[in-house]
């Protein structure tokens, strides 16, 4: 289970990073753990904890992020909730940077790492399910995540309604199936939320 987001650092004192508090992927590892899957959050910077049985590796950027997965890997199930930054600083500064009248920073891209689990084979876990947080035309946007990052399921949320967004206790979420069927799990908490999708992967690996 990946969650949070990722800092990319420009130099010792500054990053780029996402919005995320990681709520929705830590309520998934324990939902997971409750049922007995032996769980690894692989988590970016959080103000959240998390209970001792489920096996918490800290990161900060996306390779970070990446180094982990691949250590973590084989798994029955992948979860990637992350707020993985798609760029990095292509030179981080090793001494802060100076105020000046202007400033470019040349940004390269970081590795998908949902993207890359998915499409190796040797990798690959039986299920992985990618996340679409989006803030306009969420459905189409999350099938094309679901076909070009090769995922099983897609869980959708539209970030721009606040009452389920970022720091909010509450979702409401559609899973995005690769034969077109889509669920949507109504406003509630996300710990209710990911009991229900823990219950469907249960069901589903059975
Ligand atoms: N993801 C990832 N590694 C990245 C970028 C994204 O693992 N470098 C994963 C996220 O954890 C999520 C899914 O890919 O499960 C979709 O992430 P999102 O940021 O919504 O999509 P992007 O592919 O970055 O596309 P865009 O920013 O253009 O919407």
């Amino acid at each position: 289970m990946t969650a949070g987001p990722t800092k990319e650092y420009i130099d010792p004192v500054r990053y780029i990073s996402n919005k995320s508090s990681g709520k929705q992927g830590y309520e998934i590892a324990k939902s997971l753990s409750k049922k007995g899957f032996e769980t690894t959050l692989i988590s970016g910077p959080t103000n959240l904890e998390i209970n001792n049985d489920i096996n918490l590796i800290k990161v900060e950027t996306a390779e970070e992020m990446f180094q982990s997965t691949l250590k973590s890997l084989p798994a029955d199930v992948a979860i990637f909730s992350a707020a993985v930054c798609d760029y990095k600083v292509k030179v981080t500064s090793r001494e802060k940077i100076k105020k000046q009248d202007e400033i470019s920073l040349e940004l390269e891209k970081n590795v998908d790492i949902l993207d890359y689990i998915s499409n190796h084979n040797s990798l690959r876990p039986e299920l992985v399910v990618g996340f679409a947080a989006e803030t306009n035309d969420l459905e189409k946007y999350a099938y094309k995540k679901l076909s070009e990052k090769n995922c099983d399921w897609i869980i959708a949320n539209d970030v721009s309604n606040e009452s389920i967004g970022f720091d909010s206790d509450f979702n409401e979420v559609s899973i995005l199936y690769k034969d077109k069927k889509i669920e949507r799990l109504k406003y509630k908490s996300k710990s209710e939320i990911s009991d229900e999708l823990v219950e469907k992967i249960i069901n589903h690996l059975s």
